[in-house]
């Protein structure tokens, strides 16, 4: 429990904490519609899929969420764009702040294996560490590859008027197979990372409430911190403690997001052990 004296700094703006939110929302939806459909030989799939209101609702849903999928993907865009005309390019693309991976993070990866092995300091990380661009761009090249493959299979016939039959048979398979990665990647890694690592477990709110603590910060990512401080900047990102509800519904909602999503996963080694 934070003490009464506890500062509290921004580290995710409304707009970003309502795009994850949309990330979550729509990617399980994507992930039990799409996986309800990929194991219909399976009686977790039967299940699933009537659960959901039957293939046609199911099919109806996924398509859904793929919509929300291309909505914060294009609100995203937009806001890279602000930043490119409101920072500049350098501030935007480059830089301690940019989320673009850089040389340290290279450097930090191969410090962070020796830490882990004992046979060095942590790295001084600053506001984004190397895994969490990795997760960024993931979700790039995953919208890439997802949602333009789902696309030709939401219109084939569109597709077929440019493209050779046989890239719409690929398609299929490239859609399925990135699916199985981006689901296997996201509730095991990414669950990982952020929520179930020592230093976080049970749960990483932060990107619900947008708010780190001061501790948080300097530990977490020190490098920050001292740019901040030097900087003055400090003060200026400065806010009071999130409402008792944005915690509550932080709880209710990442738990209930773990969950669905490691059953999906073990569920999905279940279909591939058992054939
Ligand atoms: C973001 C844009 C996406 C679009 C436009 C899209 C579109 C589609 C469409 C049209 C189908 C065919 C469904 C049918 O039979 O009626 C499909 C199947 C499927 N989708 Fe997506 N999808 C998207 C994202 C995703 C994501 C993020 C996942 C999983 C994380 C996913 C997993 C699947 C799976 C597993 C299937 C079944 C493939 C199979 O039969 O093997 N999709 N998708």
């Amino acid at each position: 429990m934070p003490a009464e004296s506890t500062r509290y700094f921004v580290r995710f703006r409304l707009y970003h904490r309502i795009l994850h939110i949309m990330v979550i929302v729509s990617f399980l939806g994507l992930a039990l519609t799409g996986m309800s459909l990929k194991f219909s030989g399976q009686d977790w799939g039967v299940w699933l899929s009537w659960v959901m209101g039957g293939p046609m609702a199911s099919r109806f849903l996924h398509r859904l969420f793929a919509v929300v999928t291309f909505l914060y993907f294009g609100l995203h865009v937009l806001w890279i764009i602000r930043s490119w005309i409101k920072d500049g390019f350098k501030k935007t693309f480059w830089g301690p702040d940019s989320i673009m991976p850089q040389f340290i993070d290279i450097k930090q990866m191969f410090q962070n294996v020796k830490y882990f092995l004992g046979k060095g300091p942590q790295p001084k990380f600053d506001k984004y560490t190397y895994w969490e661009k990795f997760d960024y761009f993931a979700v790039f090249w995953g919208v890439a590859i997802i949602g333009s493959t789902g696309l030709v299979l939401w219109f084939p016939v569109l597709f077929a008027h440019f493209l050779p039959g046989i890239l719409i048979n690929a398609a299929v398979i490239v859609h399925s197979d990135e699916a199985l990665l981006a689901v296997g990647f996201i509730f095991t890694i990414h669950f990982f990372n952020t929520h179930l690592r020592p230093e976080k477990f049970p749960m990483d709110k932060v990107i619900f409430t947008g708010r780190v603590t001061e501790e948080e910060l300097k530990n977490e990512r020190p490098a920050e911190y001292e740019r901040l401080v030097a900087s003055g900047r400090l003060e200026k990102i400065e806010t009071t403690e999130a409402k008792h509800w944005v915690y509550t519904a932080a709880r209710i909602g990442g738990f209930t997001a773990v969950t669905i999503g490691l059953i999906l996963v073990i569920m999905i080694i279940y279909a591939l052990i058992a054939g």
